[in-house]
């Protein structure tokens, strides 16, 4: 099968920016370059409003759909540019979109993500698959995570049992286990309440470093409340986002605990990160050898030298954590190289769900197809 150039483009949970990757796709994937492209900021304060408004009036749903895919097309336009690759030389590009709203547990299921995608393949002139998680959720799957058929194409080792972290908004593992079925599921928050509060307390968009949460001492009790909630009981598969675990979730547990400083509890937020993922690891693949991170969590020391930390004293055996980068994998793109893989499985007619992941009735060919017009 001939290689062949596809661009991935994502906005994830944390609506920081939109990432996006310039990917060979065939036999062996390759990321031939990457950059991420902040929204102006106008436009992420209207899309986190919209993401945690109970009702969002038709008109701010449009205007927000064809601005988004106004700053995606300006992305992929962008990297095109810096890499000096002409778009008639682009197969396709995979757009995730940004996710609004992530409902697997209603009656009926729905996800939705925004950035119209005839407007991304007007603008750019390349044919733009999108819409890739719906096909999912329609035959029953969660429509997320989609990552892991990425992970396991290349991250896999047939002699090591791996797990691959992704540490977006929200954590996602990969558990890629030789001779077993590959697995992965959304563990619960990773960044998205650390930036919540950083937000709040120091008026930035992160906890720069973690240097907050190391200011501060975890507090048994709080941290023993935000791990009761029931999503880390549930088996999976299972998906999670902000439309659950939000400064609201955080407010009705922090009520009753009394002075703590707001260090403390950004130090007890990342704990409760970590411990989430940690159990979740030793609960479902405790004989994992190593654990490949990315996402941009990698960039916290904070939050690393606790997980670190963590696995030591947590998993039964001895589990190496690293950041992806030390296989080759910029971590901050690794989730735009997916929705380039995606569009590569959506060109070539092989499916790009995991049933075993998603819960869906069956393998899909995921996303939709809009034409490009080559000038
Ligand atoms: N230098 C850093 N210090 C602390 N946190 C960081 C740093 N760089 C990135 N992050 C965290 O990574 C998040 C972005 O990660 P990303 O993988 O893009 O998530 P998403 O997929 O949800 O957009 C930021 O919101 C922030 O919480
Ligand atoms: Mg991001």
């Amino acid at each position: 099968m001939a290689d062949d150039l596809y661009i991935g483009l994502i906005s994830g949970t944390s609506a920081d920016g939109i990432d996006a990757a310039l990917v060979r796709c065939g036999d062996r994937l390759k990321v031939l370059h990457a950059r991420t492209l902040p929204y102006p900021p106008e436009l992420r304060c209207r899309l986190l409003a919209a993401a945690h408004a109970e009702t969002l009036a038709v008109d701010e749903f449009g205007l927000l759909d064809a601005a988004v895919g106004e700053a995606f097309a300006e992305a992929a336009r962008s990297l095109l540019c810096e890499a000096g690759v002409e778009a008639g030389s682009v197969r396709a590009i995979g757009s995730h979109g940004q996710t609004i709203r992530h409902r697997p547990w209603l009656d009926p299921p729905f996800t939705l993500q925004l950035g119209d995608p005839s407007r991304i393949a007007e603008i750019s002139g390349i044919t733009t698959i999108a819409d890739f998680r719906r096909a999912d959720v329609a035959a029953g799957g969660q429509g997320a995570p989609l990552a892991p058929g990425l992970h396991a194409d290349v991250l896999a080792d047939a002699s090591e049992a791996r797990a691959v972290l992704n540490l977006g908004g929200i954590a996602n593992l990969t558990l890629l286990v030789p001779g077993e079925p590959v697995r992965g599921f959304d563990t619960g928050p990773a960044n998205c309440l650390l930036d919540g509060w950083a937000e709040r307390h120091l008026g930035t968009a992160c906890d720069e470093g973690g240097c907050f949460a190391a200011s501060g001492l975890v507090d048994a009790e709080l941290l023993a409340r935000l791990l009761a909630d029931d999503y880390f009981l549930r088996p999976p598969p299972k998906s999670t986002g902000r439309e659950h675990f939000n400064s609201e979730w955080l407010a009705e547990r922090l009520d009753p605990t009394g002075p703590l400083s707001a260090a403390d509890v950004q130090s007890t937020l990342l704990e409760f990160s970590v411990r989430s993922i940690v159990d979740a690891l030793r609960i479902q693949a405790p004989a994992t050898q190593r654990l490949i991170a990315c996402g941009g969590g990698v960039h916290n020391p904070e939050l690393m030298r606790r997980l670190a930390r963590t696995l030591e004293v947590a998993m039964p055996a001895a589990c190496v954590l690293e950041s992806s980068a030390a296989h080759g994998l910029d971590p901050d793109f690794v989730e735009a190289a997916l929705f380039a893989w995606l569009a590569w499985r959506h060109e070539t007619g092989l499916p790009g769900n995991l049933v075993e992941v998603t819960g869906a009735r069956g393998p899909r060919v995921l996303g939709a197809r809009y034409p490009g017009h080559m000038r």
